[in-house]
């Protein structure tokens, strides 16, 4: 059973379409293999060719993962203390992840919210039980997560009378690039370049506490935070902050929003850095580590405030599909199976004692270790810079990343080896050794 296939010549003649191909319903194999492996520099010319130029790569791609090590296009090894910047949280390629992948995906994919879903309802009863009470909105990304978490802060200040409409968020936080999330991300580079943000939004200082009760007045709906800082440093914001943060916000009747984005799902040593540090928030935003490298983001809601959302109010075509929800669901598993926040816990004791000794033998260079369980800084002095020091890792065979400009960003995966991380130091020990200023 099939239809005569009217393409663009040209597309046939890459996807190796014949004249007379039909359309299948079921298998369509054309010549077109996209498993083929091309050349850095083959793919570099397509990249230049038909992708948008808004990123700065480094010179790599990458072929295979396996763990917590990657392989390029060449062959050459690295150690991946990156994880696709705090995603592929359990590794490249774990057994497990893609038994529920592949065993989803010969099953079903998508559907879309208008029906109901096995996968989905079965993730956010998941993510209740960590110890939320409350339900969940399933979208595809961070910066959705988030833009889910403003639109509901304001319409909970909608409600209120008078209505209010004031966000309170962090300078130099970060929570993504569309609109609304990038007007509450206030880093003038960040927001650089696309005229007026979104109004109503104040920000604040880290660990200014002063400031921070002030701002949140009787005209806030609600304050937005990552409870630690990671684009901008890898700075855990203080425990008399979030306090502060909670009390004003329940003075005043306004949403406290963790924007759990980077630091949640298991990378802060809990399930959410809320757990480390006490402090109960309304809201909590995820994705990144949620999938473990398949897109998915979550907007979990306190009990109290799940039916600010009344039907119609919001929505997303692909959150939560069958396929996303599946992997994810797995994700959580394993972390149990796996006794991952233990094994957290432990390596980041581990890798942070390490990395102190190095800033011992480089007083001259590294001004401190911080962070928060496997989401690590290596703060260097003021004067050096962390962005060319990322392709020297990468000549060395191992992949880190940066966070603010002279910050070293380190997320390794979060089952990572103690030989991996034994090997790492010894490379950033030769490219830290190697800095000369
Ligand atoms: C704390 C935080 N919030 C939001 C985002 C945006 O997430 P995404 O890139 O998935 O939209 C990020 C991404 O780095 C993040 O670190």
């Amino acid at each position: 059973m099939g239809e005569k296939i009217e393409s663009a010549s040209s597309a046939k003649e890459m996807f190796g379409v014949m004249p007379d191909a039909t359309v299948h319903t079921h298998t369509n194999h054309g010549a077109f293999d996209p498993s083929a492996k091309l050349s850095l520099e083959e793919i570099q010319e397509l990249d230049k060719k038909y992708v948008l130029q808004n990123y700065a790569r480094m010179p790599v791609a990458f072929h295979y993962g396996a763990g917590d090590h990657l392989y390029d296009t060449n062959g050459k090894e690295y150690i991946d203390f990156l994880s696709g910047i705090a995603v592929t949280s359990l590794g490249h390629a774990h057994t497990d992840l893609v038994a529920a992948l592949t065993t989803q995906a010969e099953m079903l994919w998508h559907t879309s919210n208008l029906f109901y879903n096995q996968q989905q309802a079965q993730l956010a009863h998941a993510l209740v039980e960590i110890n939320f009470p409350g339900k969940v909105f399933f979208c595809n990304s961070g910066t959705e997560a988030n833009e889910a978490a403003l639109k509901l802060m304001r319409a909970h200040g909608q409600k209120k009378k008078p209505a209010r409409q004031k966000i309170v968020a962090i300078k130099d936080g970060f929570h993504g690039r569309t609109f609304g999330a990038m007007s509450a991300t206030g880093q003038d580079k960040i927001q650089k370049g696309f005229g007026e943000m979104l109004g109503h939004i104040e920000f604040v200082a880290a660990d200014d506490i002063a400031g921070l009760a002030s701002a949140i007045d009787a005209n806030t709906c609600g304050v937005i935070m990552e409870p630690v800082l990671g684009e901008s440093g890898v700075v855990p914001l203080s425990l008399d902050f979030l306090k502060i943060a909670r009390a004003r916000c329940n003075e005043e009747e306004a949403l406290l929003v963790f924007d759990e984005v980077q630091i949640g799902m298991g990378r802060s040593g809990h399930y959410f850095a809320y757990q480390h540090y006490g402090i109960i928030p309304d809201i909590i935003t995820m994705a990144k580590g949620l999938g473990g490298g398949f897109p998915i983001g979550a907007l979990l809601v306190a009990e109290k405030y799940s039916t600010v959302f009344e039907k119609g109010m919001h929505g997303s075509t692909f959150g939560g599909n069958h396929l996303a929800c599946a992997v994810a669901y797995e994700v959580i598993r394993t972390i149990e199976s796996e006794k991952i926040l233990d094994h957290v816990r432990a390596s980041a004791r581990y890798l942070t004692s390490a990395l102190n000794k190095l800033k011992e033998k480089y007083a001259d260079k590294i001004i401190e270790i911080r962070g928060l369980g496997l989401l690590i800084g290596i703060v260097l002095k003021e004067d050096i810079e962390a962005a060319p020091l990322l392709n020297k890792a990468l000549d060395l065979g191992l992949l880190v990343g940066r966070a603010g400009v002279s910050v070293l960003r380190l997320a390794p995966p979060l089952n990572v080896r103690k030989t991996t991380m034994d090997q790492a130091v010894e490379k950033l020990d030769v490219l830290i050794g190697g800095i000369s200023h």
